[in-house]
């Protein structure tokens, strides 16, 4: 990676990810893209460039004029929000991947996007899913993560592009606030318990997903795009996970820091279904084998340093 084109940029993973390859590939040599701009440090501390990924037209010339040679799409509709629109997720998720990939064919790019655990289903095995396993999702998001593992695939085998991804769980975050996900909850926990003492939780007690803390997804996706090609099977859809906790685990390691912390619920049934068909845990031996994937955070660890750094 020399000149690397983001697009959704300013989102909960877009704007630390920016950030952190300016640091490693220089300011210049990381083209943030989003459809809108604001005053974050992604969109102020190096070449920035408004472009909607519905907008083939104006990606491939701003791509072009950069003369990139990676591309790393970002900008989707995630799975609470894209279950209250599904045609309009469909639309951004699948003709966003497309115009992305497309321009990475064009300019001969290497290409990552991120994958979900949402790309599993009910009838996928719960406790510690395998790497390769029934899909049938049933949301929108899901359908678009499967389809996009596929079509990532596609671009591979038929025009050579070296496309990677990543299967990632609910990533937890203290920079900028997540974007409509099923696990929100368990950024939102660490924002009232500073501030209030308390929260109460849309996910059921007794629900577990797999989760995982921001610094180790970036270090995750530089060392994927990194790894050595002829090392990668599963180039489009890595499993990747630190930890799998309930509501009631997560509330426990607060209590450790802030004892008098209050946990209660109000189960949202829409976000609620989609927790229930996703998996328990996953199994992320492959990427471990493949390329020697690696979590430094636990749930203990992680929230260690977020209560810590939103306390600040
Ligand atoms: N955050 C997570 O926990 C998580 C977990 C698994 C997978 N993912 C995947 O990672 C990717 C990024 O997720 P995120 O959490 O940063 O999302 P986010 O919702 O925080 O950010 C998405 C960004 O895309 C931008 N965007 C929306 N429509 C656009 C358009 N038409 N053109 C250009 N930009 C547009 C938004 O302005 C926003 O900045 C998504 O593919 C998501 O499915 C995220």
């Amino acid at each position: 990676m020399k000149k690397i084109f983001i697009t959704g940029a300013l989102g909960q993973i877009g704007s630390e990810l920016t950030v952190k390859l300016r640091d490693i590939y220089g300011t210049d040599n990381v083209i943030a893209t989003d459809i809108r701009k604001n005053e974050s440090e992604a969109a102020q501390s190096g070449p920035f460039e408004v472009v909607d990924v519905t907008d083939s037209k104006t990606m491939i010339e701003v791509a072009k004029k950069y003369n990139v040679d990676t591309v790393i799409h970002m900008a989707a509709l995630l799975s609470a929000t894209a279950e209250a629109n599904p045609v309009f997720a469909w639309n951004l998720n699948m003709g966003g991947l497309m115009n992305a990939l497309e321009t990475a064919r064009e300019l001969n790019c290497k290409f990552f996007t991120p994958s979900s655990i949402g790309a599993f289903g009910p009838s996928t095995l719960k406790d510690y899913t395998p790497q390769d396993t029934i899909q049938r999702p049933t949301t929108m998001y899901g359908v678009n993560k499967v389809a996009g593992e596929l079509l990532s695939d596609y671009y591979y085998h038929k025009f050579g592009v070296d496309t990677r991804g990543l299967r990632f769980p609910g990533l937890i975050s203290y920079v900028t606030p997540p974007g409509g996900g099923t696990t929100d909850y368990a950024v939102e926990i660490y924002y009232e318990a500073i501030k209030n003492g308390r929260y109460t939780s849309y996910i059921d007690k007794g629900t577990f997903m797999d989760m995982m803390y921001m610094p180790d997804a970036l270090n995750a996706i530089v060392e994927l795009m990194e790894a050595d090609a002829s090392k990668l099977v599963h180039r489009n859809s890595f499993n990747v996970t630190a930890m799998s906790f309930d509501p009631e685990e997560i509330a426990a390691e607060i209590r450790k820091h802030i004892p008098s912390f209050e946990m209660s619920y109000n189960v949202d049934p829409v976000r609620q279904k989609i927790a229930d068909s996703w998996p328990n845990s996953i199994d992320a031996s492959a990427a471990k084998e493949e390329w020697g994937f690696k979590a430094e955070f636990d749930l203990a660890k992680m929230t260690a340093d977020m209560l810590e750094k939103l306390g600040k």
